[in-house]
């Protein structure tokens, strides 16, 4: 798609339940989600009430490993899982470092696309396009990828607070695999995933919670996400909580340090 919004009435927004991309855009103070998420929201909030410090936490993640990765030489990114889009975006670091920088936004949430156009406004030198589609078909996405990326040059694979809404049973390491098993020698994994480790009886009412309301939340163990980079180099400083990685790459989100926030990020390079 390009350029403008769909008309709101041909996107159908479910509010009958939460949805978690509206639930993270609460989180961040925005205004784009309906009181079904955030009566969720404030649940989630009587269990942890560090959930928005959290969302803040793997936002800044998100940023510090894109001027990272554009940096190092990196100008294709296919970010998966995107969210409502909120200032800044992933094209905006990239093309701050480089304008001639090309991304791909992939969601499969209807209120992504509602608010797409945010994400279309690439520099005259780059481009943004956005996918509405599922993590869950990979075929669909490499196909409309490829319509922008030049999948014979590296690629910065972005599943950033993404796969833990994808199961086992939905083979999320296998779609990792299949998505990169796409890419050249060079291209990279950039990831953030929540995790039980910490807080296991907190975390397992907030699974239990969500799994009421419909919503699949699978927190992985350490060495659950580290398996997501076999394979690949991972760059220094390999698998860490998400708000060490890297850090003078960014600034500090407040409270960040004042209890554990329950994440892994990591970054990693295909050989
Ligand atoms: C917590 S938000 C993360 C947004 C952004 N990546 C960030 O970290 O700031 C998770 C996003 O993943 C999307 N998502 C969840 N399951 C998905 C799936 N199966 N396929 C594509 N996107 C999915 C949600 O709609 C939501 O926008």
């Amino acid at each position: 798609m390009t350029g403008q919004d769909p008309a709101p009435d041909a996107v159908l927004i479910d509010t009958s339940k939460p949805h978690p991309a509206r639930m993270y855009d609460w989180y961040l103070g925005g205004k784009d989600n309906y009181p079904v998420d955030e009566e969720m929201g404030r649940q989630m909030l009587a269990l942890e009430p560090r959930v928005p410090v959290m969302a803040r936490v793997n936002r800044a993640f998100m940023h510090r490993a894109t001027r990272w990765l554009t940096q190092n030489g990196v100008r294709q990114f296919l970010d998966i899982g995107t969210g409502i889009p909120t200032e800044p975006n992933l094209h905006q670091i990239a093309q701050e470092i480089a304008p001639d920088a090309r991304v791909v936004y992939c969601d499969n949430d209807p209120i992504v696309l509602a608010h797409a156009a945010a994400l279309l406004r690439s520099t005259p030198e780059g481009v943004t396009e956005y996918l509405q589609a599922d993590v869950r078909d990979p075929a669909a996405i490499v196909e409309g990828a490829k319509r922008v990326l030049d999948f014979g040059r590296p690629v910065a694979l972005s599943l950033v607070a993404l796969l833990h809404f994808v199961s086992d049973e939905d083979g999320a390491h296998e779609l990792v695999e299949r998505l990169l098993s796409e890419l050249p020698s060079g291209s990279f994994l950039m990831m953030s995933h929540a995790t039980a480790d910490f807080t296991p009886e907190e975390s397992a009412a907030a699974t239990e919670k969500l799994r009421a309301a419909g919503v699949t939340l699978a927190l992985r163990f350490r060495d659950e996400f580290a398996r997501f980079f076999h394979g690949l180099d991972l760059v220094e400083p390999g698998v860490e909580v998400v708000h060490k990685w890297r850090p003078e790459l960014g600034e500090p989100v407040p409270g960040q340090d004042d209890g554990v926030i329950p994440g892994y990020g990591a970054v990693g390079r295909k050989p």
